[in-house]
């Protein structure tokens, strides 16, 4: 996971810790897409606590080389439809204004699911220690509760 969020070259990348923590405690709602053994995608996602129906989203990559083929929604797709995630109603994230592919791919997941994709303040950019573009949160849903698939 470290190494793939590297590779994406934008995402922000944390300690190999952390992804070592996450798999570990989070990785029923976290997915990674291979292509012949090798990693091309993650979404890291979890459950904030006291929305129980929702899944956030906190990263989701694909490898440069493999962008602009529809890998990144089939991803989320998948991703919402893992078993810790059936339940969820809405798919949340926070993405930066001028992050133009990743508010297009969560249009897109709005769009295929026949949902809408609402855009409200979230983190501003005065709230970062560095500097860093605001992060308002994108809410897609109400998506109707899925029976979960076992994978
Ligand atoms: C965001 C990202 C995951 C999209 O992955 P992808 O596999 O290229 O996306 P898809 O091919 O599934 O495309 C999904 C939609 O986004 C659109 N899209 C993809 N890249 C785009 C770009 N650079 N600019 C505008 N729209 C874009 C596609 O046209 C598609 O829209 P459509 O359904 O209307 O045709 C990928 O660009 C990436 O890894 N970016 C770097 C990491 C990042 O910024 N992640 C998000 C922040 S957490």
């Amino acid at each position: 996971m470290w190494r793939l969020v590297q590779s994406t070259g934008t995402l922000e990348l944390n300690s190999p810790y952390f992804y070592l923590l996450w798999a570990t405690e989070f990785g029923d709602t976290s997915l990674i897409a291979e292509e012949d053994g090798q990693a091309v995608g993650l979404v890291v996602g979890f459950h904030p606590p006291g929305q129980p129906d929702a899944a956030f989203v906190w990263q989701v990559g694909v490898l440069p080389s493999h962008r602009g083929r529809g890998l990144g929604l089939r991803m989320l797709q998948a991703w919402k439809s893992l078993p810790a995630n059936a339940g969820c109603r809405w798919v949340t994230a926070t993405v930066a204004d001028d992050n133009h592919a990743s508010q297009a791919l969560f249009h897109s997941l709005a769009r295929v699911g026949g949902v809408n994709c609402e855009t409200q303040p979230h983190f501003t950019a005065d709230q970062f220690p560095v500097d860093h573009p605001a992060e308002p949160l994108l809410r897609v849903g109400p998506f109707s509760r899925e029976k979960a698939d076992p994978v």
